[in-house]
């Protein structure tokens, strides 16, 4: 039998193209995101592997939403053996015009919601001995971001601390966690704050001069899912077309 991977994040962007990567790959694949009806949706584009799919329901946020999906999940598959915290809310608000609700909205999603999935899911993954946890920084966690919030930026800045403290605590229990740290993807979240007149402006301070490829992060996230990165953990792995080199 395939391993089991749940997306967060799975109805749109970068978490549509990972897990529609993952069931194409031969993974058994459970899609979650805010609303079952527009995972489900992602999923019937899998065509004939939809059937190795499962849509659920889930809001990073929620204390229960974890442990309700995972037990969702081993009731599915009878088994969880890698998760991508995906999910996250990107918002562009000027630095001196974020309000403390929207802050707190930015922090509560991205950086709880990935700390939850790690925890819960982690402490699954510790009790079997095996276990593989990807999560979605961002290059705005490393330089502050350009077009990016500073509540976004520093949300991603706490997903990568998160990835380290949590590899740590996990190593010795066969579980890995890593972050992939991507610039600019050609995705519809970056077209739609980008205007067309301004994309020439954006590629000319990529040093690659081209918008990411979503596939290409899908293919690097099942690789860090995959039996074989037992040697990856606390990693950062940058995807950012040179924008920031280190
Ligand atoms: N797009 C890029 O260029 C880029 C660059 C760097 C990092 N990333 C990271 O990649 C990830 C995906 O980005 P994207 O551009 O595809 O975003 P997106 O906004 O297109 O999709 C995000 C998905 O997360 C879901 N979501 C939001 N809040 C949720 C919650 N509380 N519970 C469950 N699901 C929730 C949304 O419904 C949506 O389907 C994010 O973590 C983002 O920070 C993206």
């Amino acid at each position: 039998m395939s391993d089991v991977v749940m997306v967060t994040g799975a109805a749109a962007g970068l978490g549509r193209e990972m897990a529609l990567h993952f069931l194409r790959e031969g993974w058994r694949v459970a899609l979650a995101d805010l609303s079952v009806a527009a995972v489900q949706t992602t999923l019937n584009e899998a065509g004939e592997q939809a059937r190795n799919g499962i849509a659920l329901g889930l809001d990073i946020r929620e204390e229960a939403g974890f442990s309700r999906a995972l037990a969702q999940v081993t009731a599915h598959f009878g088994e969880l053996h890698a998760l991508v915290n995906n999910a996250a809310l990107t918002l562009t608000t000027p630095i001196m015009d974020i309000s403390v609700v929207e802050f707190d909205r930015v922090l509560t999603t991205n950086l709880r919601g990935t700390f939850l999935g790690c925890q819960t899911v982690g402490r699954y993954f510790a009790q079997r001995g095996y276990g593989r946890i990807v999560n979605l920084a961002s290059l705005a966690g490393q330089n502050g971001g350009t077009a990016s919030g500073a509540h976004y930026a520093a949300s991603k800045g706490g997903i990568l601390t998160l990835t380290k403290v949590f590899a740590r605590a996990l190593a010795k229990d066969g579980v890995t966690v890593n972050a992939i740290a991507p610039g600019p993807l050609d995705l519809p979240s970056v077209r739609a704050v980008v205007p067309e007149e301004n994309m020439p402006a954006l590629l000319a301070m990529i040093p690659v001069a081209s918008l990411g490829s979503p596939g290409f992060v899908a293919r690097t996230a099942a690789l860090l899912a995959s039996r074989q990165a037992e040697f990856v953990t606390g990693a950062a792995w940058d995807i950012n077309g040179g924008i920031y080199m280190r």
